[in-house]
């Protein structure tokens, strides 16, 4: 039987597993895959590169808007480029991760950015369906998506997860350091969008006590429930 393209929103705090769960279930549906949160990283970046004031939020603006900003959807290798070039290191860095928050708080950007963010979706639509991740893709960017979930992890599996990803083990040095970042980050966040509870239609998954396997099954049957064609 032909397979259905399905639009699956995954959202979730820093640590919940949400990139490697949903370029998982993006690979296995055969879907495209859409990491919203480097939108942001990429305005943020670009504005640092060319010294934007980031607090001068007009100017942040504008600079959304005119950037050259190509998304390739590929889960297994996912890519951004910027004017043309291929920026991937560059978006992970502690210079950005400390400053986004600040462009991701800028109303004007976010209106930039979902309108990108629902081109890549529209298209996908008409063709191989995509997995999109990041705060509010399930309440604003596609509050119409097939499956919207709603990924979170206990305070404690979500410090070793960030410390094995960021200082490469996760002992209780490494989470001390990464609970700060993880705090702060969180609390910035928070003034956007509530992202710790479950929107009408939502579907909480808790991964603290499942592996990143086990996650991504338990979202692919939330899928299979909703669309059982895809
Ligand atoms: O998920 P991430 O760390 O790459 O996200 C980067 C920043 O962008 C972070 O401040 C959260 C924000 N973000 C957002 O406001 N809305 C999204 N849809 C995705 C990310």
């Amino acid at each position: 039987p032909a397979h259905r393209p399905v639009v699956v929103a995954v959202d979730g705090p820093s640590g919940s597993g949400k990139s490697s769960v949903s370029r998982a279930v993006a690979a296995r549906l055969g879907a495209e895959y859409l990491d919203t949160g480097a939108t942001f990283r990429a305005v943020c970046w670009w504005c640092l590169e060319n010294d934007v004031d980031l607090e001068d939020r007009p100017a942040v603006a504008e600079a959304a808007r005119q950037l050259d900003l190509e998304l390739g959807t590929d889960p297994t290798g996912p890519t951004v480029r910027v004017q043309g070039r291929l920026v991937a290191e560059e978006l992970r860095t502690s210079r950005v991760s400390s400053a986004v928050s600040a462009v991701a708080t800028n109303l004007d950007v976010r209106a930039e950015l979902r309108r990108r963010q629902r081109e890549v979706v529209d298209a996908a639509r008409g063709g191989r369906g995509v997995v999109l991740e990041g705060r509010d893709t399930t309440t604003v960017v596609t509050p119409d998506a097939d499956v919207r979930v709603l990924l979170v992890a206990d305070e404690d599996a979500r410090l070793r997860r960030r410390a094995r990803d960021v200082h490469g083990t996760d002992d209780a040095a490494a989470r001390e350091r990464t609970r700060d970042e993880v705090v702060r980050r969180d609390r910035d966040d928070s003034t956007v969008s509530e992202f710790s509870v479950a929107a009408d239609g939502v579907v909480t998954v808790d991964s603290s006590a499942l592996t990143l396997e086990e996650t991504v099954d338990a979202v692919l049957a939330l899928v299979l429930r909703a669309v059982p064609e895809a």
